[in-house]
C-alpha cells in the first residue's frame, strides 16, 4: 500500500480539551467538561480561527481531536462543524464510545466529517475498568456498528492500547480477534505509556513490572513481554488485511490517515485550540495548555503562543527525515528533495554509508527506509539522524 501524500495543502487540527472524566493513563491536554466553559471555548476557537487563517488559507485535511470532541452537546457540535472549511479530502473526528449516539454520529457525517476514530483501548472488562474507561465493550461495538450504518467514506478507525498493566497474552489475542472482526478500515495500536502527569500515575506504577521498578530482571521480562505482544499485534492484524504503515498504525489498503501521513512527511498544519501545535509557513508554534487563558486571549494569537521556532535549511530537512522515516514505505527521495530542497544522500553523507552497509537502512526503487526487522530500533536510529 502506498501512503503517498494526497496534496501539498496544509492540514487543520482542532483541539477540544474536555472529557466527561479523566482516564488514569492519559496525559493529554484536557479537563472535565463544563457546558458554559465549552461554549466560551468554541467562541474562542472562532476568534483564533479568524485571527490566524479564516479565508486566507486552504486546507487539505481536517482532524478534530482531544480530549473528547464527542462530549460536546449536539448544539455545540453544530457550532463546531459550522466553522469547518469545506472541500477537504479527509475530515476526521475522534469519538469516545461513551458519548457516541446515532444522532451525534449522523450530525458529524452530515456536517462534513467523513472519518471517525473511536477510542476503544480494549474489549476486556477488567482492562476497561483498570484504564478508567466509562464505557463497556458492548458500547464500543454498538458505536462502531452505528458508524458503519451511517457510512463514513473515509473509514472508521479504532484506538487500542497494547501492554497495559495486567494484560496477558490471552486478552491481547482476544482484542486482536474482536478488532479484526469489525467492519473498520483502520486501527491505531498504541503501546501503553505512563507519564508522571497522568492522573493514575501512582496507582499504575506498582502494577508495572520492569522499567518503573528499576529491577533488571523485571525490566528484561517486561521488554520480552513487549516484543512478544507487539509481534502478536503485527501478525494478527496483517493476517486480516490491516497493513502496518506507521509505528502505531494499521490500515486496509487506501485507508491510511491522510492527515497524519502528510504531517509525517513534513507537511504543514495549523492547530487551533488550547495546547494545539502548528507547523505553518516554515514556523513551528504551540498554544498554551490553559483553557481559561486561551479563552481570554485567543483573538490575539501572539498572546497564547507558548512556543515558537523557525527551522531552516539542513535542520528543517533533518527534522522532516526523522518524521518521514516513521512511515514503513520510507522516504521517497525525489519527493523529499521537493519538500525540503535537500538531497537525502547529501544530508546524511556521514551517517548513511554505515547504516546501509550494516543493513539498518535500505535503499530500493528511489526510497530509503528502515527495514521491518529493525523497526523495534527505530527510535534509536532516528535519534542518530535528528
Ligand atoms: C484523544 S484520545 C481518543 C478520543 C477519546 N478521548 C477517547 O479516549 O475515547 C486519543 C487516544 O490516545 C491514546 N492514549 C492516550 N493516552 C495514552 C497512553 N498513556 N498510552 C497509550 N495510549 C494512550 C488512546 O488510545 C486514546 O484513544
Ligand atoms: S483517553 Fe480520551 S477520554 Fe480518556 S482522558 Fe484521554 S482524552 Fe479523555
Amino acid at each position: 500500500m502506498s501512503a503517498s501524500s494526497p496534496h501539498s495543502l496544509p492540514g487543520l487540527y482542532i483541539h477540544i480539551p474536555f472529557c466527561l472524566s479523566r482516564c488514569g493513563y492519559c496525559a493529554f491536554v484536557s479537563g472535565i467538561y463544563d457546558a458554559g466553559l465549552a461554549d466560551a471555548y468554541l467562541a474562542a476557537l472562532r476568534r483564533e480561527w479568524a485571527a490566524r487563517a479564516a479565508g486566507s488559507v486552504r486546507f487539505g485535511t481536517i482532524f478534530i481531536g482531544g480530549g473528547t470532541p464527542s462530549c460536546l452537546s449536539m448544539r455545540q457540535v453544530e457550532t463546531l462543524l459550522s466553522m469547518l472549511p469545506q472541500g477537504c479530502l479527509e475530515a476526521t473526528c475522534e469519538v469516545n464510545p461513551d458519548t457516541a449516539t446515532k444522532e451525534k454520529l449522523r450530525l458529524l457525517r452530515d456536517g462534513g466529517i467523513d472519518r471517525i476514530s473511536f477510542g476503544v483501548q480494549t474489549f476486556s472488562p477488567e482492562g476497561l475498568r483498570l484504564l478508567g474507561r466509562r464505557h463497556d465493550a458492548a458500547a464500543a461495538l454498538r458505536a462502531v456498528d452505528w458508524a458503519g450504518e451511517i457510512g463514513f467514506p473515509g473509514g472508521v478507525s479504532i484506538d487500542l492500547i497494547n501492554g497495559w498493566p495486567g494484560q496477558d497474552d490471552a486478552v491481547l489475542r482476544a482484542d486482536i480477534a474482536t478488532a479484526t472482526g469489525l467492519q473498520i478500515q483502520h486501527i491505531s495500536y498504541y503501546n501503553f505509556i505512563l507519564e508522571e502527569t497522568a492522573s493514575g500515575y501512582t496507582r499504575y506504577v506498582p502494577l508495572c513490572s520492569g522499567e518503573e521498578s528499576g529491577e533488571e530482571d523485571a525490566e528484561n521480562k517486561e521488554d520480552e513481554r513487549g516484543r512478544r505482544f507487539w509481534d502478536s499485534v503485527e501478525a494478527g492484524l496483517e493476517e486480516k488485511g490491516f497493513l502496518h504503515y506507521e509505528t502505531s498504525n494499521f490500515a486496509r489498503p487506501g485507508f491510511a490517515c491522510r492527515h497524519n501521513v502528510s504531517i509525517w512527511k513534513g507537511g504543514e498544519y495549523l492547530g487551533l485550540g488550547a495546547g494545539a501545535h502548528s507547523h505553518l509557513e516554515g514556523r513551528r508554534f504551540a498554544n498554551c495548555d490553559a483553557v481559561e487563558q486561551y479563552v481570554r486571549q485567543s483573538g490575539v494569537p501572539q498572546e497564547i503562543e507558548s512556543f515558537s521556532e523557525r527551522l531552516a535549511g539542513e535542520a528543517k530537512a533533518r527534522e522532516c527525515a526523522v518524521f518521514w522515516l516513521r512511515l514503513f514505505e520510507g522516504v521517497e527521495l525525489t519527493e523529499f528533495a521537493e519538500q525540503t530542497g535537500c538531497d537525502f544522500r547529501d544530508l546524511y553523507k556521514d551517517e548513511l554509508p554505515k547504516l546501509l552497509s550494516d543493513g539498518v537502512m535500505e535503499m530500493e526503487n528511489g526510497r530509503i527506509r528502515v527495514p521491518r526487522r529493525h523497526q523495534p530500533l527505530l527510535d534509536m536510529i532516528l535519534t542518530e539522524l535528528a
